[in-house]
């Protein structure tokens, strides 16, 4: 019997896997895809390769901002999708790697539980039976696709983020229904790429639970490069490639040469036995408390089949605190600090609470909001570039609460952010902290100093 079996071989399980591994706990992990999960084959990793290529280009087009000329820009689609699948393989590879040199067992197939008892849980694959002493499930997510009549259709129009990575050909439009990250991503992708894109969302603004002035600041920058948007409208109908909205009273069609389905997640938790052992489970997700345990106790689970913040680095962080459990230390997970980001360009990075959820919490905060060009750092690498820095914090403590950021590159400053909250640290203590200069990350203190 090993000390733990992990089903699913994601950011939540590969990270899980290395750690226990690392630790030396005898560990299975069963993958019946490729390990690396969404993340790394149909999510994160593609995208973001391909978003690259897609920056290289806009920036090359726009060389004479910066007093650089190329004649015949292009680009080649084939060649951008064959880098993206040769950086997936090389990162495949990686983790792979790291499972032998952690001494992880990852077996190819699919995994079924089938009971619990005094030989521990018993998984069967390929006809083979396992017994663990403890089970971590990290099965995932996949895309939800809402009941609208023609979304069903089985032809090649209608598509979710796994099958626009493995277009071998670039659609001349795109239409998306769903405003939200993974509309946003491809929206600026494509956009990049000159397809004539248009994104249809039903709240009355993109990008849901992001601070809501952010959200309309991208919104207007991907106007102006293009895209055209209709809020607050309701997809009721898809026939071939005509998609049909109500919006304001009026019923109107767009059509695309592809449209993407991009209206959120659902945890996967059926297809593999879980029923077999009684887990339970809480608004589509299974159950965890802080220390990601189920309601069985050797039973734990971690990444999106919890059903909520489906994000890859939640997911790990949530592994990592099981194998805690399992190996002596009590941690448990907080969700406070966990960044997000949304890699269109310009990027838009945030962490904590947004004005608007402060609000609804009745959490008494101050506000303090910069332009990014108040770093020179910024000014000198943004021709003619937009973006800001707010920062909340709480007015009793003043202590950060939340800080959200557009412009490039906030993917990579706003991590100082969540330590700062994770930490809990005050304006006062963030006043002392040296940052390098010249750097983008000084318009978070900038805007600390301004309040
Ligand atoms: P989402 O929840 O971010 O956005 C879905 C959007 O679709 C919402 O704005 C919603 O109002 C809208 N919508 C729902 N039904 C609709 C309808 N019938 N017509 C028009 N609009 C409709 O979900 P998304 O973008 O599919 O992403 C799924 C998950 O993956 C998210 O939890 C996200 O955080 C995660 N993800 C994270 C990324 C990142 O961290 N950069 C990248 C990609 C995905």
């Amino acid at each position: 019997m090993c000390d733990l079996i992990i089903i699913g071989g994601g950011p939540a399980g590969y990270v899980a896997a290395e750690r226990a591994g690392h630790k030396g706990l005898s560990v299975i992990l069963f993958e019946k895809k490729v390990i690396g999960g969404v993340c790394l084959n149909e999510g994160c990793i593609p995208t973001k390769t391909m978003l690259y290529s897609a920056k290289t280009y806009e920036n090359a087009l726009h060389g004479d901002k910066y007093g650089v000329y190329g004649e015949n820009i292009r680009f080649d689609y084939g060649k951008i999708v064959a880098r993206k699948n040769k950086i997936v393989r090389k990162l495949v590879a990686g983790v792979e790697s790291k499972m032998k040199l952690n001494h992880v067992n990852v077996i190819s197939g699919e995994a079924m539980i089938q009971s619990q008892n005094s030989d521990g849980i018993k998984v069967t694959c390929n006809d083979e039976s396992y017994f663990g002493a403890n089970l971590l499930v990290c099965t995932g997510s996949e895309a939800f696709i809402p009941p609208i009549p023609g979304l069903e259709q089985t032809d090649d129009i209608i598509l979710t983020n796994r099958e626009i990575l493995q277009l071998k050909e670039q659609p001349a439009s795109l239409v998306i229904i769903g405003g939200g990250v993974i509309g946003m991503e491809f929206a600026s992708l494509y956009n990049s790429l000159d397809t004539k894109v248009t994104v249809i969302e039903m709240l009355p603004e993109i990008l849901g639970s992001n601070d809501f002035e952010i959200s309309a600041m991208l919104r207007d920058i991907y106007s102006k490069k293009g895209i055209e948007f209709y809020l607050e409208a309701k997809v009721v109908k898809v026939e071939g490639n005509k998609v049909i909205f109500e919006k304001d009273g009026k019923t109107e069609t767009i059509e695309g040469e592809k449209i993407l389905i991009s209206v959120g997640r659902r945890a996967v938790t059926k297809g593999f036995g879980l029923e077999n052992l009684n887990v339970e489970m809480f608004r589509g997700g299974i159950k965890v408390d802080e220390r990601m345990r189920t309601n069985i106790p050797n039973v734990f689970a971690a990444g999106d089949v919890t059903g909520f913040s489906l994000l890859a680095h939640t997911a790990s962080r949530e592994g990592e605190v099981v194998v805690n459990n399992l190996t002596g230390r009590a941690d448990k997970m907080r969700y406070d600090a966990i960044p997000g980001v949304v890699y269109t360009n310009p990027e838009v990075a945030a962490v904590g609470e947004t004005e608007e959820s402060a609000k609804l919490k009745r959490i008494e905060y101050k506000v303090v909001k910069l332009p990014m060009a108040y770093a020179g750092r910024f000014v000198a690498e943004n021709e003619g570039g937009n973006g800001v820095c707010k920062v909340l914090i709480g007015e009793k403590f003043g202590e950060v609460i939340g800080v959200h950021m557009l412009g490039n590159p906030a993917s990579e400053i706003i991590y100082g952010a969540c330590m700062a909250i994770e930490q809990e640290m005050t304006l006062t203590e963030l006043q002392e902290v040296v940052f390098p200069h010249p750097t983008v990350s000084e318009i978070f203190k900038e805007t600390i100093f301004a309040f």
